[in-house]
């Protein structure tokens, strides 16, 4: 039986089509539901076009109340009955309750080489910092941001005139390639690490 994946959105969504399109044949998973906390994210309609369930619960009328929030996911989850739950580009910070309910089935993307450079503004702090290289790390979420077992990691080399902007170009081409590689491995329950040069 595949397993079902959920994938959670903020945005564009080029990490969700990746997971999305890559999901077919002989791959072990399949999409189940994409949601996003923004009902303006640009990835639902691309998730919708593609006949995938999407749903938007806004974050915003719950202020701050995080737990409140995830409250109003739940009942879309418990529809769609995901296996795994991937985040992809997901710019709300999730409980440690919510992290736990799916603890071990929850995978994030983060544009960085982790351990260095969890939380925002990623590309700025590595060229900031006169980096040779960046990259992507896919990881297992914890209840501690950006800290969970790492699966993959892709490099790419910093370059003379790099900005963020071209540099987060060059890492969301690896992100793409390295995302699905993780999803594909882990889905079948091979939690080795996928190491890419870049
Ligand atoms: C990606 O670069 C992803 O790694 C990053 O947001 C972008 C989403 O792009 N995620 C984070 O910064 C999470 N802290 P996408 O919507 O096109 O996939």
């Amino acid at each position: 039986m595949s397993k079902r994946v959920a994938i959670f959105i903020s945005g564009g969504g080029s990490n969700m089509l990746a997971l999305v399109r890559s999901m077919t044949g002989d791959h072990p998973a399949r999409p189940c539901l994409v949601l996003s906390n923004d009902p303006e994210a640009g990835g639902l309609a691309r998730a919708a076009e593609l006949g995938i369930p999407t749903v938007a619960v806004d974050h915003r009328p719950f202020g701050g109340d995080r737990a409140a929030f995830e409250a109003a996911l739940a009942p879309h989850l418990a529809a769609a009955r995901p296996d795994i739950i991937a985040l992809a580009g997901f710019m709300r910070v999730l409980t440690a309750g919510f992290v736990k309910r799916f603890e071990g089935r929850m995978l994030n993307i983060h544009p960085s080489l982790l351990p260095k450079y969890p939380r925002l503004h990623t590309h700025a702090r590595a060229l900031a910092a006169g980096d040779t290289e960046a990259g992507c790390s896919v990881h297992v979420v914890t209840p501690e941001l950006d800290d969970g077992p790492i699966l993959g990691q892709a490099r790419v080399p910093i370059l003379p005139g790099d900005t963020p902007e071209t540099l987060a170009a060059r890492v969301l081409k690896q992100e793409h390639i390295l995302y699905p590689a993780v999803l594909r491995r882990f889905a079948a329950g091979d939690r080795r690490p996928v190491l890419l040069p870049g």
